[in-house]
């Protein structure tokens, strides 16, 4: 007889079924795993073995053949455990098989017989949810399963042993309870940072209609600072958003506790990180930073200090949404809707274009260090923002008035403006920059005076059509801003302003 019991496999952030049968027959005394399993599953055996003993149950000495099928579909991780030991005791009598059917199963097992958490439990629920069951996971993974559907049944035992008396009903699990991360901490204020009015507008604008930015200036002058303060400008996760953000960070293992929360991610990788790390991929299909940083902010500190292949992988995710990973016999897209934000100093010495000073090695010094950057990667910026230092004076000066919160007002303001008018046009959820060139060319065209100011700067500033139209979408955010339906001269002035390279940019524009 062959006993059965569902998994999933992860493809993207897309739970596919997995079927695990069982066969417990007469032969040799082996224990083999066949359908295209990695080596974490193939090791599940010794696993799935040494648990079943120390919950008081030996393997029979028979042939013991488990399949995972589809056998063309890649199994990868560790969360096959689990389900194999269930069909493996279903197959012996020790759990009614019956009663497995209505479940999908996800679990890594310790040899002392507990369950371990796994990566990915939230699309493993949604997709039993999908296929009409509940799921059984790991204890440490049941608060945020919990999150796919209130109506959804959820086991979450912390060893086998506790999952056959449940079945048994000798001590029932109870359901776990869905848990929100309490948010930790204040988030940095922009209050705290004197001057830089132009930087703090371009900081508004990119985050009232999703733009992307790049701080140019030195060593000091409060780029990182400036940065960090943008994540206390934007608005919470709808509830749509949460759900698709927690289920990348979910796949990627990095829920804290199986807690979801509604802050907006903000990831800041080191300019050493691989290509791998940033796009996603390696070893095991996993996603990268883009991903995380979906429906956030991706901060790049140091930008040219990147590796430029790196940097060059970032220019797909950044025109399509969407990281695309080629694995040896399958291809894995995730999300990689992400707002970049980019930070560096115009020179190697960090002071090029800065009053008073030289650098030794001449323009040399800014054209070398900003070609690391390629072109195409700058046209992707729609902000240039020059951060020059500021004088000991400025600093001196008692805190500005305005904080963080005035600021997220008129973001969030701007931000309805925008759902309001992508959900007439048959396009909820979009922001201005995300939008295709058709659409721009309906919502933001400028009146008269901006329309003969546009045609002059893209000729003057030899503007790529791409950058045409994200000139046009910087300035319709502008006029969202200003609470204007229609663009006039000076919203597409000031989005021109922003695009003109900053000076000490001049060498790469
Ligand atoms: N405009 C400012 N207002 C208040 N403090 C500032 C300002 N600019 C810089 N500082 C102070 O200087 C410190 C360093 O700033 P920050 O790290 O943002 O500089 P940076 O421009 O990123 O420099 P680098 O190019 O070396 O990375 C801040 O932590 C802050 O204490
Ligand atoms: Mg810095």
């Amino acid at each position: 007889m062959v006993s059965r019991v569902t998994t999933v496999a992860f493809h993207g952030i897309e739970a596919v079924p997995v079927d695990v049968q069982v066969q417990i027959g007469p032969g040799t005394v082996v224990f083999n795993i066949v359908g295209l399993a990695d080596k974490a599953v193939a090791e599940s055996r010794e696993r799935v073995r040494a648990a079943l003993v120390a919950s008081g149950l030996s393997l029979p000495a028979r042939r013991i053949t488990v399949n995972l099928a589809p056998a063309d579909l890649p199994k990868e991780g560790s969360h096959y455990d689990l389900p194999i030991a269930l069909a493996v005791m279903a197959a012996m009598g020790a759990v009614p098989a019956a009663e497995l059917a209505e479940w999908v199963v996800v679990g890594e097992l310790g040899l002392d017989g507990t369950i371990a958490p796994v990566a990915g439990a939230l699309p493993a629920a949604i997709g039993a949810g999908a296929l009409g069951r509940g799921l059984i996971c790991p204890a440490a993974n049941g608060p945020e399963a919990a999150w796919a559907g209130r109506d959804l049944p959820v086991i979450a035992p912390v060893s086998l042993i506790g999952l056959v008396n449940h079945f048994r009903g000798t001590q029932v699990l109870s359901r776990p309870e869905p848990r929100v991360r309490a948010a930790e901490g204040r988030l940095p204020d922009l209050g705290d940072v004197r001057g830089q009015e132009s930087a703090k507008r371009a900081l508004e604008i990119a985050a009232a209609g999703g733009h992307h930015l790049l701080f140019v200036g030195p060593p000091g002058s409060g780029k990182s600072m400036l940065a960090s303060r943008l994540p206390s400008l934007l608005p919470p996760l709808e509830p749509q958003a949460l759900l698709e953000v927690s289920m990348i960070h979910s796949i990627a293992g990095a829920l804290a506790d199986g807690r979801l929360s509604d802050r907006r991610p903000f990831r800041a990788p080191h300019h050493s990180a691989s290509m791998a790390a940033l796009i996603g991929g390696g070893l095991r299909a996993r996603p990268g930073e883009v991903s995380l940083a979906h429906q956030g902010v991706l901060f790049l500190d140091e930008l040219p200090e990147f590796h430029p292949q790196a940097l060059d992988a970032l220019r797909q995710p950044l025109e399509s949404g969407e990281a695309v990973i080629a694995r040896a016999n399958h291809r894995v897209a995730y999300p990689a809707r992400f707002q970049l934000v980019a930070a560096m100093n115009p020179c190697r010495c960090g002071m090029a274009g800065e009053p008073g000073h030289s650098c030794r090695r001449g323009p040399r010094c800014a054209a070398d260090y900003q070609a690391r950057v390629s072109g195409p990667m700058f046209d992707r910026i729609d902000l240039r923002v020059e951060v020059p230092a500021v004088p000991a004076s400025d600093l001196a000066l008692p805190p500005p008035a305005e904080g963080s919160s005035a600021v997220a007002a008129r973001v969030a303001e701007a931000r309805r403006r925008q759902a309001e008018r992508f959900a007439a046009l048959g396009a909820p959820g979009l922001l201005n920059a995300a939008c295709g060139p058709r659409m721009v060319e309906e919502m933001a065209m400028p009146d008269a005076a901006g329309r003969a100011l546009l045609s002059d700067a893209a000729a003057a500033m030899r503007l790529s059509a791409r950058g045409y139209h994200r000139v046009l979408k910087v300035a319709r955010t502008i006029a969202d801003l200003d609470g204007s339906e229609r663009i006039a001269r000076g919203h597409l002035a000031e989005a021109l302003a922003f695009r003109a390279s900053a000076p000490s940019l001049a060498a790469a524009a």
